[in-house]
């Protein structure tokens, strides 16, 4: 292990100052970086949020000079991103490098190149991104070491997944924790960067009055969906073996859940927000053997109009058994085993090829106790992730007449792009700042991801026994039957299904 490394508020620069720093991206030429990454770190150099000296350097085995690294980021990320000062741009550009190294290959020479890039700067915080497949991650950090790289302000961040299941989740954490300590490890649910994530929080802390309804006196039950309107086309090599509970219910969904039932952190720091999530993970009631066929749903998409099915998604490798066993979309009831939450569900639901784009958390309140007017339905508050981030609150309001009192839900909607005029930055810019300056706040820690899981496990199991394959929706649609089935067996409802 390397030797401790100062926190974020003792190393480097002075509180809000930029920390200077190499950030060594592993993967540097591919997709995430091109598209998310480098964007990313522009709009943090245009802002002031990237020291003068901080470089940016790609790894790949491409065999790319700096220059032609340049080049690419000039053609391919030009168009992302609005550049407004031309000198600006050339200055990010040139804060670009590339080195090629060959990980995994007996042909170490690549690391030289690296090395004598970065000597000179030992004093600089090092941050080594891997964005790569996790089975890259121990590889690279032992090839990291034995190049003598891993300095005392050296910091590593791993992309998603982080494993298939718990044991492979354990085996990438042993390999990475061999090298890295725990508070050098940084590992990245980009659902934590958004916007209105971070805002949940503000709203349910930096608010007295959520606190004393915030409990199952006063909820009936949360839904929480992350619906996508796009396929899977050309990842069938990656998504045959991920799934919808792996892709997005074991990270984003469980995020989402953990933010919205945790209690109260003491400190808004790295460990006791962390510690509040991973309570409420261990609080999650196992779904195991025989329960998983009555809480849980998984489909697939078919065909629809010009939507091709998830089996004939083109530009993939064709497809096999695994593929016709995958589910695109699934749905569960989830509980929690604690004195706030007990008797209320919590429904995750998820779904590719879904009839829109749409991210949120709705909290369905009770029903009041009596009534005593017509017609009227209980209170309920939506958080929405995206698209247009904002927050509505059903409250029932008269419609306005004489004779008979009418009731109707309204909603007291507060719309972010149109209260706060400046630009929402995406998750990324928000995440690798925070890995700049080493703050970990917003990542997740080895026992969070393992709780998670714990919990997930069970009915990766359970489905694998089972020979049925998932039900199929036709793509475009809200998802299979049962989906609804599992809400409206106690009389409940999905909430964009009232609507409809
Ligand atoms: C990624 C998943 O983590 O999140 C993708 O691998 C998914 O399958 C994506 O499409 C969704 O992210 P966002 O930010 O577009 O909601």
């Amino acid at each position: 292990m390397s030797p401790a490394v100062p926190t974020h508020q003792e190393a480097g620069s002075q509180a809000g100052q930029p920390h200077l720093a190499d950030l060594v991206v592993f993967g540097g030429t591919g997709d995430l970086s091109m598209r998310k990454l480098i964007p990313a770190l522009y709009h943090a150099d245009r802002d002031g949020r990237l020291a003068p000296q901080t470089r940016v350097i790609a790894m790949s085995r491409g065999g790319l000079t700096d220059d032609d690294f340049r080049g690419k980021v000039d053609a391919e990320v030009r168009g992302q991103v609005p550049i407004d000062d031309p000198e600006m741009w050339q200055r990010f550009l040139g804060r670009l490098h590339h080195v090629s190294v060959d990980v995994g290959s007996d042909d170490k020479s690549g690391w030289d190149g690296l090395a004598k890039l970065l000597a000179g700067h030992e004093e600089r915080d090092r941050v080594y991104y891997l964005a790569s497949p996790p089975r890259t991650f121990g590889p690279f950090c032992r090839e990291l070491q034995g190049a003598g790289l891993v300095t005392p302000h050296s910091r590593v961040v791993l992309e998603k997944p982080l494993g298939n299941d718990l044991r492979s989740a354990q085996a990438i954490n042993d390999e990475v924790g061999a090298i890295f300590d725990e508070h050098q490890i940084f590992r990245i649910d980009h659902y934590l960067g958004k916007e209105t994530v971070q805002n949940l929080l503000v709203l349910r802390f930096a608010n007295a009055f959520l606190e004393p309804i915030w409990n199952s006196l006063w909820i009936d039950h949360v839904q929480i969906t992350v619906a996508e309107t796009v396929g899977t086309p050309g990842r069938r090599g990656y998504y045959d073996h991920a799934g919808a509970l792996r892709d997005m219910v074991q990270n984003h969904l469980l995020q989402l859940l953990t933010l919205t039932a945790m209690e109260a952190p003491a400190r808004n720091d790295r460990e006791a927000v962390r510690d509040e999530k991973v309570k409420v993970l261990q609080a999650l009631r196992p779904i195991i053997g025989g329960e998983v066929g009555r809480f849980t749903v998984r489909g697939q998409y078919t065909e629809a109009g010009d939507m091709p099915g998830y089996l004939d998604e083109p530009g993939s490798t064709p497809p096999t058994e695994a593929s016709r066993q995958v589910e695109t979309f699934t749905a569960i009831r989830a509980e929690i085993k604690n004195w706030r939450w007990a008797g209320v569900p919590f429904y995750l639901r998820t779904g590719k090829r879904m009839p829109y784009r749409r991210s949120e958390i709705v909290v369905q309140f009770k029903d009041v106790p009596h009534s005593i007017f017509p017609g009227g339905s209980p209170n309920r508050l939506i958080l929405r992730l995206q698209p247009e981030e904002g927050i509505e609150l059903h409250i029932m309001a008269k419609e306005p007449g004489a004779g008979e009192t009418t009731l109707r839900p309204v909603p007291l909607s507060l719309s972010f792009g149109e209260t706060f005029t400046a630009r929402v930055p995406e998750a990324y810019e928000r995440l690798l700042t925070d890995v700049l300056a080493g703050n970990p706040t917003l990542f997740m820690r080895r026992d969070e991801v393992e709780a998670a899981w714990r919990w997930i496990d069970p009915i990766l199991e359970a489905w694998k026994a089972d020979p049925a394959l998932p039900e199929p929706y036709a793509a475009g649609t809200t998802g299979p039957a049962a989906a609804h089935e599992l809400l409206s067996r106690s009389g409940r409802a999905w909430h964009d299904q009232e609507d409809v």
